[in-house]
This record gives structure tokens, sequence and C-alpha cells, in this order.
């Protein structure tokens, strides 16, 4: 049957994947309660369409630190995606450019900087958590920059990995076939199966949780790419990351694997927006599965999006293929939203295009 909707590859990867694999990309973590209000969210907010503008063209291209992209649809960091399909991070970097869009490459991704460049021209950034050997990072980011990347996403809200239950449960660990290839060479590209889930104990190995704002400056010592924070969903810390020189924001909650019960983050997204004062482009992932997603959080104020899960669920299910076909359904959603709220252009996307419970009248109480 045919697919028409980016949901449904959850399904079929469902049916595809050993238990193992699905349920470490598909959880989120504790009660998964945010996993939920990541979708509940977007259901929240209804349109305010324009009627009987001239729509017979839409212009859905825009720029991210000046590179050009054919939507402000992109591609989220998710690691291991070998897991999902032998062509792993291959296929996703060739379906990302073939749509024109942007693709992030995981630091725990089972093909390495190198690799992913060598599939053709396309703008990739590359995301890093921050290892207590700074030596590493560096050589990462040299690494990173040697091939071609275009930007770091320094993924923030990971100072120790979420609890999801399921890869407890399954005693998660990354098959012995596969190896976290951009760390092969420095001795940290192996994760044992333990009785915990294996992440969580390479993660509490590897990542330092001592990082701080400092290194965020610092790192800007090392590299002249632009620096997106990751995982960002105050006014507080958005302040502060435009103090500390990044140049773009990402309101993220990790698709809801790390401190279950933050708000979805399309919530905390226009106060995120008021804060940064138009200093730095502020983008959103988490839950966004239709192009009327998409247009909310720009009516809301982001400057592009990131898909984390649909990539992987259609990468099992069809590989290169299905992410193209990802991308081409909410491009397709999408510029149909634009043609029915009467916008041409992502600029024409408003505030007033949308409404939040917070703008709808209070029904008074019957007395
Ligand atoms: C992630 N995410 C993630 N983030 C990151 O900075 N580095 C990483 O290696 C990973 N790995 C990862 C694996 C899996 C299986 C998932 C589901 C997510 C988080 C990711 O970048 C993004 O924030 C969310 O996936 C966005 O939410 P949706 O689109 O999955 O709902």
């Amino acid at each position: 049957m045919e697919i028409t909707n980016v949901m449904e590859y959850e399904e079929i990867a469902k049916k595809k994947l050993p238990k193992m694999v699905y349920d470490y990309y598909a959880s989120g973590a504790e009660d998964q309660w945010t996993l939920k209000e990541n979708r509940n969210a977007f259901s929240r907010i209804l349109f305010r369409p324009r009627i009987l503008v001239d729509v017979s063209h839409i212009d859905m291209t825009t720029t991210v630190f000046g590179f050009k992209v054919s939507m402000p649809i992109m591609i989220a960091p998710t690691a291991m995606q070998k897991m999902a399909h032998p062509d792993g991070e291959y296929a996703t970097a060739r379906a990302a450019s073939a749509a024109g869009t942007i693709m992030t490459l995981s630091s725990w991704a089972t093909s390495s900087v190198e690799e992913v460049a060598s599939t053709g021209p396309g703008i990739r950034f590359f995301q890093f958590y921050v290892l207590k050997d700074r030596n590493v990072v560096a050589q990462l980011v040299r690494k990173a920059e040697r091939a071609g990347f275009k930007a770091i996403v320094l993924t923030v809200d990971t100072p120790r990995l979420g609890r999801r239950e399921a890869d407890i449960k399954n005693g998660f660990a990354l098959p012995p076939n596969l190896t976290l290839k951009n760390f092969e060479g420095l001795d940290i590209g192996k994760m044992d199966r333990t009785n915990d889930s294996g992440l969580t104990t390479y993660a509490a190995e590897q990542v330092d949780r001592s990082l701080s704002w400092k290194d965020v400056k610092w790192l800007q010592t090392i590299t002249t790419l632009p620096i997106l924070v990751k995982g960002v969903l105050t006014a507080e810390d958005t302040r502060v990351a435009v103090q500390a020189g990044a140049a773009g924001i990402i309101v993220s909650n990790h698709g809801a694997r790390q401190l279950d019960y933050v708000p979805a983050t399309i919530m905390a997204l226009e106060e995120v927006v008021k804060a940064a004062q138009g200093k730095l482009p502020v983008f959103l992932d988490g839950g966004v599965r239709r192009g009327t997603d998409v247009f909310k959080a720009l009516a809301l104020g982001a400057s592009g999006v990131f898909i984390g899960r649909p990539v992987l669920f259609s990468l099992a299910a069809e590989g290169e293929a299905g992410v193209k076909k990802v991308l081409q359904m909410l491009r397709d959603e999408f510029e149909l939203t634009m043609a029915l709220s009467g916008c041409r252009s992502l600029k024409e996307i408003t505030r007033d295009h949308i409404m939040t419970e917070h703008d709808r009248p209070r029904v008074a109480p019957r007395l």
C-alpha cells in the first residue's frame, strides 16, 4: 500500500528491525511524557489562514549560515544509523543532498566524517558532545573541518544519558560488526555489552559532565566554524548562549530522551525566540512529522526545523529511497500548508497565521 505520511514508516520499521534496535530508536526517557507531548503540543496550535492570496508560486528556499537550502527542513543528528540499514549514514547523506538540504552527522555515527564526505557534495554539520579528553575533541573538530563540514552542533543536554528503560531491559549495545567510526584510531570506538544499557556506560566513561559555557568559548578558540548550541529550552540559557558567542540555537529536548517532563519543544520555542532578540537564528527539533508542524514552528519564529526519528524509520524501511521520500512528503505538505494559509515565501509566515492556547480567549465558566 502507498505510504502517504511520515508516521507510517514507524510501523514498518518496527516489523523489520530487531527489538533492541527499534526500542533504542523509538523510546524516550522514563514515563515518556515528553515524548507524547512533543507530538500533542503541535495539535493544540491552530491556523488562522489568509484567503485569496495568489499562491501560484511558492518559494520555500532559505539560507542557513549563508548556505542556500531548498526548504527549512533539515536532518538532526541520530546515532548509529547502520543499525537501521547497511548503508546507514551514507544513505542519509545522499538523500539530504538530493533534497538540497542539510544533514547533521552524529559523533556517535557508524560512518566517519570522511566517509560521509565521500558520498558527494552536500552541506553537512557535525554534532558532538564534549568529551573528557579535549584532545579528542580538537581532533574531531579538525577532521570535520577537513572533510568540509560547515558547522559544529554542540549538544548540551547530555552531561549524563537520560534513563531509557527499554535500553536497560534490552541490555542495549552496538552490534559487534559496527563501530563508532569517528573515534576509530582514538581507541574509544567500541561499546561493550554490559548488564545496564551499554550506551549509558559508554557515555559515562566518555562524556564530560563538567561541560560548561566556558567550553563553548574554548571551542571558538579552536575553530572558526559556526557553533550551534543544541538543547536550549529557556530564555535564561538563550541569553547566556548569545553572550557566549553561539552562532545559533536549536530548541531541543533530544527527542524526549533526556529529562522527562520538560515541555514540548514547540511550547518552549517562543520564549527562546523572544530572548534571542534576532541576534542569532533559532531552530527546533522534536516531534516534527507534518508539513503543518514545520509551518507552526516557523510562525513561532524558528528559522528552520530538524527531524530525527523519521529518518531512522524510513532508512530501516527503504534505505536511501525511504529518507528521500520522507523529505519529499514533508516538503509537499509544507508547501501545501503555505498555499492554504496564503503564504508565498517563508518571510510571509507570521505569528498571526496561528493561534496557540495562550491566544484563544478563555471560555467563561458556566454559572
Ligand atoms: C538522537 N538524538 C541525538 N542527538 C545528538 O545530539 N546526538 C546524537 O547522537 C543523537 N542520537 C539520537 C539517536 C536516536 C535514536 C534519537 C531518536 C535521537 C536527538 C536528535 O538529534 C533530535 O534531537 C531528536 O531526534 C528530534 O526529535 P524527533 O524528530 O526524533 O522527534
